[in-house]
């Protein structure tokens, strides 16, 4: 089964660029011991790197297309992040550093969280329920963490897209209120779709839906 959906996402990306992620047909649940793929990793990525006009498409940038696990993996070797060029430009400095100044660099966490993941193997892991969350849907809980993953890239600092700042509670909050948050994730009524790779997975829409309809607690 793997090898046709392998073969399927193969043909896909020689004709397009924002490909859907390809479902897992058999999940596993979600170990809290390893770092997955699918959840983690490469919305990370995306958010940071293959963003519009750095790592992504045919014209990527070095012709290094960080979209996808095949082009992410001709940066890696698995098992040793040290000598895995996704891992090191993390650490760089002046034009070497990865995400260029004045995108701002990954935090310690995300570095660490790269890290262990090459350590584990960098497998194209994608485990269900990775955000069922049993603690209260708050925003330092649960949301912060994943706007960190899938939106952080882009929306910070001089440069954030459309002008959009989710770096703390009162922005975020503010981009549901007055930016339409929330259709912006669902790709409806007029908003581009958010993150512009591909809707996140419906537990995390389902997560955010529940925050704002509880009034979005801190
Ligand atoms: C790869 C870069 C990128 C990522 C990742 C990204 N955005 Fe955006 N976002 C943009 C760009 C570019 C715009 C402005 C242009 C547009 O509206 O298409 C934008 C606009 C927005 C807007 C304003 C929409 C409007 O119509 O005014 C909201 C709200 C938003 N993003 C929320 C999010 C959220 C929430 C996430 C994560 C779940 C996210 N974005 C992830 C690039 C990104």
């Amino acid at each position: 089964m793997k090898y046709v959906f392998a073969a399927l996402s193969l043909g896909l990306l020689a004709s397009c660029t924002h490909i859907p992620p390809v479902p897992d047909p058999d999940p596993q649940p979600c170990d809290p011991g390893i770092v997955d793929f699918t959840n983690e990793i490469l919305p990370m990525i995306q958010s940071n790197c293959a963003m519009s006009g750095c790592h992504v498409g045919p014209n990527a940038a070095d012709g290094i297309n960080l979209s996808t696990y095949a082009g992410i993996m001709e940066e890696v070797k698995p098992g040793n992040p040290g000598g895995s060029e996704l891992y090191e430009v993390l650490f760089e400095t002046g034009d070497d550093l990865m995400p260029p100044p004045p995108m701002a660099a990954l935090n310690a966490t995300q570095k660490e969280r790269i890290r262990l993941w090459i350590q584990q193997g960098a497998n194209e892991t994608n485990c269900a329920g990775a955000c069922d969350s049993t603690s209260a849907t708050t925003y330092a809980a649960v949301i912060a963490p994943m706007i960190q993953t899938n939106c952080i890239g882009c929306h910070q600092g001089a440069g954030a897209s459309g002008g959009v700042q989710l770096t703390n509670y009162s922005e975020v909050s503010g981009a549901v209120n007055y930016l339409g948050l929330v259709d912006a994730v669902n790709g409806v009524n007029g908003r581009s779709q958010m993150p512009p790779s591909g809707r996140m997975s419906d537990c995390n829409v389902a997560l955010l839906e529940r925050w704002v309809r509880d009034g979005m607690p801190q």
